[in-house]
């Protein structure tokens, strides 16, 4: 781990915090605008489903290193209610609150890698979204 930060997802303001933090470290790493936008954009739909589906939660952005390549890291994550079913989630246009459905599947579009990992079991609950982007 070369670098991590994390804003914790509380109230509205937050997801803003989110997006900023996001804009700056992927300045730092050398992303063009286009890619920078992309991961401003993953970072909010990520904040705010904590907001909205979890009530609170944090996002961590890390730099990445690995063999000569340059990337980013976020992880959202959060002790929420959980995703029964990842994949109809994973859908375009799926949503329980009247929304779009368009975020997840739009970050899962807007980065290079995507994993989700959800519990709905008592005591255990929560969701994890990991993603990556590399510099190209
Ligand atoms: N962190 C989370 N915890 C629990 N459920 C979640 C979480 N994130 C997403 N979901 C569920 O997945 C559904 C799809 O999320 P997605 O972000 O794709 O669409 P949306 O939030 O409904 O609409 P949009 O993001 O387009 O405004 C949500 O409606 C919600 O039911
Ligand atoms: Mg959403």
């Amino acid at each position: 781990m070369e670098f991590q930060s994390c804003v914790k997802i509380i109230n509205e303001w937050d997801i803003v915090a989110a997006r900023q933090l996001g804009r700056k470290i992927s300045k730092e790493i050398g992303f063009g605008t286009v890619d920078q936008a992309r991961i401003t954009t993953a970072i909010s739909e990520l904040a705010r489903n904590i907001f909205l589906y979890a009530g609170t939660g944090e996002i961590c952005i890390e730099k990445m290193a690995e063999a000569g390549k340059d990337g980013l890291k976020i992880v959202a994550k959060d002790k929420g209610p959980g995703i029964k079913d990842v994949r109809q989630v994973m859908q375009d246009g799926y949503t329980t609150s009247g929304g779009l459905g368009a975020g997840l599947p739009g970050v899962k579009r807007l980065m290079d890698t995507f994993d989700l990992v959800s519990s709905v079991e008592e005591g255990a609950q929560g969701t994890i979204i990991t993603t990556h982007k590399w510099v190209r």
